[in-house]
């Protein structure tokens, strides 16, 4: 008894008004992991109340098909970028200039607007447990790469967009191991050297982001949330139906990453996935056509193909 209180005592006092003074974590065991993220900041309420929050475990059998849901059209161009060692993750983030315009977002399930890519955040593992945010079947992949977009049709930030119905849209690549490393990833993983702790930074030469998509007009969609604090539910996720690759040997760089700066303990990054969350039967939604469905009449129906399909693609 005296301990819970003592307990409570410790997230009480450590509740504090300036968010971004705030060092949320992913590990379970302490006071500012994913379970307190709605607790100890006001503004990140939704962490902990929120009703369709992600990530969630896509279940190959409960999608359903909907063939409205045209492919994902992201633009093929090169972008000046930053990556930076922001503690929680790896975070590229995109710039754009009259020389080299934004990457933007638009068709399959974006209703017609258009996202500008902002950033683009890396969750991974260690060198024993798999880090992708999503599940597929309950299997988690090694690395989950997120382009994360924000609607300049309506919006004028990022920051507004965030807080804003149709605010964000992600478009989501799950990593597996493979015996080439995508080529983009690689560069990725070349540069992770110059950033192995926290607030390190260092500018990217050459990056096209559209590389890092496999080859697939396939896609699963549902509305969900931010899956770092605060959580806010605005976000049309976008998971493209086929990983891409890296090596195990590339896939251990990542975790030669630090969440802490250089004078302090090293504790690592990864894994830095947050939970699954419940789906409250939302709809999960997918463009994937079957050649045994051709000759069926239905335009929206439960589609029932192998769970273990999603692996088997190559890209
Ligand atoms: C992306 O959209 C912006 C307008 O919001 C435009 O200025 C830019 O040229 C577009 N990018 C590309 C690569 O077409
Ligand atoms: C990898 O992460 C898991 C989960 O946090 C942890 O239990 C395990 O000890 C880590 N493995 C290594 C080699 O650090
Ligand atoms: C981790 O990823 C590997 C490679 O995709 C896979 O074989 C393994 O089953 C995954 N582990 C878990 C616990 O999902
Ligand atoms: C985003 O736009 C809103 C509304 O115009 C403005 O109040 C806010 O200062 C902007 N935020 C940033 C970070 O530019």
């Amino acid at each position: 008894m005296r301990c819970e209180c003592l307990f409570f005592l410790l997230i009480y006092s450590l509740r504090i008004d300036s968010k971004s003074d705030y060092q949320w974590s992913y590990d379970q065991d302490f006071f500012n992991g994913p379970q307190y993220w709605g607790r100890v900041v006001k503004e990140w309420w939704m962490c902990e109340r929120g009703q369709i929050q992600s990530p969630i475990d896509i279940q190959p059998k409960q999608l359903l098909f909907d063939s409205s849901i045209k492919p994902i059209k992201l633009d093929k161009v090169q972008v000046v970028s930053e990556m930076v060692n922001v503690g929680q993750m790896i975070r590229v983030r995109i710039g754009y200039s009259r020389a080299r315009p934004s990457v933007n977002i638009t068709n399959g399930p974006l209703n017609g607007y258009q996202y500008r890519v902002q950033r683009i955040d890396f969750h991974f593992g260690n060198t024993t447990h798999n880090g992708s945010e999503h599940t597929i079947n309950g299997r988690r992949y090694p690395m989950e790469v997120q382009l994360v977009a924000f609607n300049t049709d309506i919006y004028p930030n990022f920051t507004t967009a965030s807080k804003s119905p149709h605010g964000i849209a992600i478009l989501s690549i799950l990593v597996d191991f493979g015996e080439e490393t995508n080529m983009e990833l690689l560069k990725m993983t070349i540069a992770t050297a110059s950033v192995t702790y926290k607030d390190k930074r260092v500018q990217l030469a050459e990056f096209e982001p559209w590389r890092l998509l496999p080859m697939t007009r396939d896609l699963i969609t549902y509305e969900g949330s931010l899956t770092t604090p605060g959580c806010d539910e605005t976000v049309t996720w976008i998971l493209l139906n086929q990983p891409i690759y890296i090596t195990k040997d590339h896939f251990f760089e990542w975790s030669k990453l630090y969440f802490s700066q250089e004078s302090q303990i090293k504790a690592p990054i990864g894994p830095n996935y947050r939970a699954t969350q419940k789906t409250n039967n939302r709809l999960v939604r997918t463009n994937i056509q079957h050649k045994t469905n051709h000759n069926c009449k239905l335009s929206v129906g439960r589609v029932f193909y192998r769970a273990n399909q999603y692996s088997m693609r190559k890209n």
